[in-house]
């Protein structure tokens, strides 16, 4: 397996869409499509990406790369790749960035799961910045009086929802690891931004009025985001002088200025002082958080190895196990608009959508059987079930892994809504970095602290019932838990080197997402930009979402016939991906929002 060259035959297998990947980015109303202009402030480069995205070309480069969310952010990743730092580095300076233009999605205020390739010494290891439920948290913590789960939004929205934020501890950890920059000029170009003032982007406001009405329910986040009474608006400037302080402090101070003084105090009164819903966080959470490096989870497909996070993320064991299951298939050969393939993929990702309901969570609180899960036996047993049918499952329950626990679980159905951003780097010494980082729904639990970051709603990630038909569930709150995440940044392997880096926002529905790119990009050889750009088809509880606008639309009908629930759904992905080629890099950002690659 080449990665079958990275879209030599990819054209021919993406016709069989009836539309090529250039026309399948367009049907899906790409933000790019804003006019370089609504980003202030490109570079040469800058612009440069923008346009190859545009177009639908990959970008390629020799030596470094970066792929994230937004321009500015990738912008200042790039500038720290090509004086020398590592995809450490670039990650700081990008992520610091993110947390002021794209606001929305991931910040200091949030969390955050990073998969590294170290060259120096060949190996795979992760890094879990996650949120932790507060020590005065309780499993009750979103039921009603009468012990019934609280509306989703009545839970988000205030201090209720906020847990101890891991992101800045995380940067930290991974600068102490393997950063080759002097950590305070990490900050500068964010710090610049963020007093100066930065242009707002056409996603952003877009996500400002849609949201209003939430964001107007407290004063200094109605103040950010709708000065005036009125939502920002695209190519308006924006200045975050409490943001550039806050930056400012964790440079000359570390992540002691974050989880301890005048910052962390902010955070801790603004959770437990939010008007109808206060929270518990209290300073000694912030105090006590940790950062914790874990063993990667690597599942074998074709003649790769897909690494990514293990618990608490149920991603790369989730996307592990629909990829081990669709092993026992031949997608190469079917193609990507041939039903049958995604009939194999849709019940594959309910079967294990189905074990991650009932087994995954926080290994540190409850037992998990980790490695039954991704059992190459185990996973046949349960490809036995695709192969037995032409037609979609009837019905789906979880498997019985190996399990060194006698343990009935109950069954989890919390939602998640898209949300989120990915960046993937591969710097100059052969590092490469995939981070997918969150604060959980967009603009999280609507609480801007004074430090002029949002605050996450992570907690709404754990089950808001305790038990399901008497028995425990595994993802319930517990104090100092982590709430289980469907992030699976993912870092696809082969003969000990990395081949391709890639992860992606959207909820629950990443799994999906993540397990097609890598499905498009070594069964069906499309280029990262291309797989960036595919139609999505998603399954996760049965019913088949359908990306609607792309040629994708032309599987419904077909995969109705086989007895799948379909419909047709706004499916917003964010992937940023790389492939590590013979030749070079090479650079897919999706279309769906408005990130770039850039790279020399
Ligand atoms: N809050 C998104 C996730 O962790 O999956």
């Amino acid at each position: 397996m080449t990665l079958r060259a990275f879209g030599g035959a990819a054209v021919l297998i993406l016709a069989a869409f009836a539309a090529s990947a250039q026309q399948a980015a367009d049907a899906v109303a790409p933000e790019s499509a804003a006019p370089a202009a609504a980003f202030a402030g490109l570079t040469a480069d800058g612009k440069a990406a923008l346009a190859a995205k545009d177009s639908g070309k990959p970008v390629s480069a020799k030596s470094w790369m970066i792929a994230a969310a937004n321009p500015l952010a990738v912008q200042a990743g790039a500038k720290m790749l090509e004086s020398g730092g590592t995809a450490a580095d670039a990650m700081i300076a990008a992520q610091a960035v993110l947390g002021l233009v794209e606001p929305q999605s991931s910040g200091l205020g949030g969390g955050a799961f990073l998969v590294w390739y170290d060259a120096a010494t060949g190996t795979v290891t992760t890094l879990d910045g996650r949120e932790t439920a507060p020590m005065e948290a309780t499993p009750q913590l979103f039921q009603d009086e009468a012990g019934e789960p609280l509306k989703f939004y009545d839970a988000v929205v205030g201090g209720r929802s906020v847990g101890t934020p891991g992101t800045p501890a995380l940067m930290k950890a991974a600068h102490a690891r393997w950063g080759k920059k002097e950590w305070p000029g990490l900050f500068l170009e964010a710090i610049n931004l963020a007093d100066q003032g930065f242009s707002v982007s056409p996603r952003l406001a877009a996500l400002v009025a849609e949201d209003a009405e939430r964001l107007s329910r407290f004063p200094a986040t109605a103040a950010y985001f709708l000065p005036g009474g009125k939502p920002l608006q695209a190519g308006g400037r924006l200045a975050n002088p409490a943001y550039a302080r806050t930056l400012r402090a964790l440079a000359a101070g570390g992540p002691d200025a974050f989880y301890k003084g005048p910052v962390a105090q902010g955070i801790v009164d603004t959770v437990r002082g939010a008007e109808g819903n206060p929270g518990v966080l209290s300073l000694d959470d912030l105090a006590v958080y940790k950062v914790k490096e874990r063993a990667a989870v690597c599942v074998p497909y074709r003649s790769a190895e897909v690494c990514g996070m293990g618990p608490p993320s149920s991603g790369a064991l989730t996307v592990g196990q629909i990829l081990g299951m669709l092993e026992n298939f031949d997608l190469r050969a079917m193609g990507p608009g041939n039903p049958r393939a995604w009939r194999l993929i849709g019940d594959a990702s309910r079967l294990a959508f189905a074990d991650r309901g009932r087994y995954m969570a926080d290994s540190d609180f409850v037992p998990m059987p980790t490695a039954g899960l991704t059992d190459p036996e185990y996973l046949r047993s349960r490809a036995d079930l695709l192969a037995g049918t032409e037609a979609a499952l009837p019905e789906v329950s979880p498997g019985r892994p190996v399990f060194d626990h006698a343990m009935l679980w109950g069954d989890d159905d919390s939602i998640e809504l898209p949300s989120t951003s990915h960046i993937s780097i591969v710097d100059q010494y052969g590092n490469a970095l995939s981070m997918t980082t969150t604060i959980e729904n967009g603009f999280g639990s609507r609480l801007m602290a004074p430090g002029g970051f949002l605050l996450n709603n992570e907690l709404t990630d754990f089950s808001f019932r305790t038990h399901d038909d008497g028995l425990p569930i595994a993802n319930r709150v517990e104090p100092g838990k982590r709430p289980r995440s469907s992030m699976a940044p993912t870092i696809v392997m082969k003969d000990g080197k990395p081949l391709y880096v890639t992860g992606s926002p959207g909820g629950s529905r990443i799994i999906g997402y993540v397990a097609q790119n890598v499905i498009d990009v070594i069964d069906w050889g499309m280029d990262p930009q291309q797989a960036a750009a595919a139609p999505h088809l998603v399954n996760r509880f049965g019913k088949y979402d359908i990306e609607a606008g792309t040629p994708a639309e032309q599987l419904a009908g077909p995969l109705g016939d086989l007895g799948f629930e379909t419909g047709l759904a706004e499916l917003n992905s964010g992937i940023h991906a790389i492939g590590i080629t013979p030749d070079g890099l090479l650079g897919g950002a999706d279309p769906r929002r408005e990130g770039i690659a850039i790279g020399k």
